[in-house]
C-alpha cells in the first residue's frame, strides 16, 4: 500500500499533522519526506509541539521506520539536531543519492536579489540544486559521518511494497510553489506535485494507491507571488488566521479557500483524497471534535461543498492542533488508507 500527501495550496496546509495521524493510526511501516530544510513542517503530539525540517512527521509512530529519499537535499547540522531532539537514532536511513545543502550554498544565496524579489527563505535550497543540476553537488554518500545511515531507498521502499508493506510519503510544500505548475517566478526549487514527489523517492507511478491532497480550511503564502482575494492583515488578525513561517517566522499572508486552484490541485496531483486541516479557524464549534456525527450543521455543510465542488472526497477534517484531533471519515466515505 502507498499513499503520498500532497501540499494543495502555497505550503503550510498543515501536511505535519496529516502525515503524524495516518502514519500512526494507519500503522504504516515507512514514513518518507521528500523536499529540503526551507519547509518545516509542525507535529503536537500528546502536548509537545515539534517543528520537522528534515525527519518525516511519521515519527510518531515509534515503529516505523524514516527514510530520506535520493530527490531530498539535507543540510549535516539540521539532520543531526533533529535525528537527537527527536531521539529517532536507528530508525533513521537517509539514500547514498540524497544531496547535502552545505555552507556555501547559503552564503551564495545571501543578498542574491532575485531570491530576496521571490520572498526566498535563503535556506540554500536553491544554490544546492542548481549545483545538482551541474553535477557539482556531494551527496550523502560523501559525508563519512552519515556512514551509518545510508541505505538504498528506492530499493528499499519498492521491496517493501512488493511485500504488501504500507509506505507514507510526506511531500513538502504546496503545489502552487512547484517550479513547473506554481506561479513562476514567485516558486521554490523543486517540483512540489505528485508526480515530482514520486520521481524525488524513486518509485513509478503504478504502484501508488492513495494520494491525499491537503488544504487548509484558508488559504495562505509566506514571501511574494499572487495570492487572489488576499485579506488586510487587520482583517486576518480579526478572523484569527494570522499564522507565522514554521522556518523564518514571517507572518503569512491569508486569503479564503479557493476553489479555483483547488480544482487546478486535484487535476495536477490526481488526487484521490482530500484533508481538511483547521476546520475550527473557520468554524471555532468544531474545535477538537473527532466524529462527523458532532459537527455543527453549517460546518458540515461547507465541507460536503467542498466535497462535491473538487469531486474528491473529504476524508480527513483537522479541528485542533494535536495529532489526534481528527475526523477520520475513511471508513463512512469507503476508502482505505
Ligand atoms: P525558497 O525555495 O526557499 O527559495 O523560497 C521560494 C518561495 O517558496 C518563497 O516564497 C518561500 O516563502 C516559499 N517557500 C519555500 N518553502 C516553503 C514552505 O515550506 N512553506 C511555505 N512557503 C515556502
Ligand atoms: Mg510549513
Amino acid at each position: 500500500m502507498l499513499t503520498l500527501l500532497v501540499g494543495g495550496f502555497f505550503g503550510d496546509e498543515g501536511k505535519g499533522k496529516v502525515a503524524a495521524y495516518v502514519v500512526l493510526a494507519k500503522k504504516y511501516k515507512y514514513a518518507v519526506r521528500t523536499g529540503a530544510i526551507n519547509a518545516g513542517h509542525t507535529v503536537v503530539y500528546r502536548g509537545e509541539r515539534f517543528r520537522l525540517r528534515t525527519i518525516p512527521a511519521g515519527f510518531v509512530n515509534k515503529e516505523a521506520l524514516l527514510a530520506i529519499p535520493p530527490g531530498a537535499l539535507v543540510k549535516i547540522d539540521v539532520f543531526f539536531e533533529e535525528v537527537s531532539k527527536l531521539g529517532v537514532d536507528g530508525r533513521v536511513l537517509v539514500d547514498y543519492r540524497t544531496g547535502i545543502i552545505e555552507e556555501a550554498h547559503v552564503e551564495r544565496e545571501r543578498g542574491d536579489q532575485v531570491l530576496a524579489s521571490i520572498g526566498s527563505t535563503f535556506q540554500g535550497v536553491g544554490a544546492a540544486m542548481s549545483d545538482r543540476v551541474l553535477r557539482r553537488l556531494r551527496l550523502a554518500r560523501d559525508f563519512s559521518e552519515l556512514h551509518k545511515y545510508l541505505c538504498d531507498v528506492p530499493e528499499l521502499l519498492n521491496n517493501a511494497l512488493d511485500n504488501g508493506e504500507k509506505v507514507f510519503i510526506e511531500g513538502t510544500q504546496g503545489t502552487f510553489l512547484s517550479l513547473y505548475h506554481g506561479t513562476y517566478p514567485y516558486v521554490t526549487s523543486r517540483d512540489t506535485s505528485a508526480a515530482g514527489i514520486l520521481s524525488e523517492v524513486g518509485i513509478g507511478p503504478k504502484r501508488v494507491n492513495e494520494i491525499i491532497l491537503v488544504f487548509k480550511a484558508y488559504v495562505t503564502r509566506v514571501g511574494e507571488g499572487p495570492l487572489n482575494g488576499e485579506l488586510s492583515y487587520e482583517d486576518a488578525v480579526k478572523l484569527g488566521w494570522v499564522e507565522r513561517g514554521t522556518v523564518t517566522g514571517r507572518p503569512r499572508r491569508v486569503a479564503p479557500f479557493n476553489y479555483e486552484l483547488a480544482k487546478r490541485a486535484v487535476m495536477l496531483n490526481s488526487a484521490t483524497q482530500v484533508a481538511i486541516t483547521k476546520l475550527d479557524a473557520l468554524f471555532p464549534e468544531t474545535r477538537g471534535v473527532k466524529s462527523w456525527d458532532y459537527l455543527s450543521p453549517r460546518a458540515k455543510q461547507w465541507v460536503e461543498e467542498v466535497e462535491s465542488r473538487l469531486k474528491v472526497p473529504v476524508t480527513l477534517i483537522g479541528t485542533g492542533e494535536e495529532v489526534e484531533d481528527i475526523i477520520d471519515r475513511t471508513r463512512d466515505v469507503g476508502v482505505e488508507l
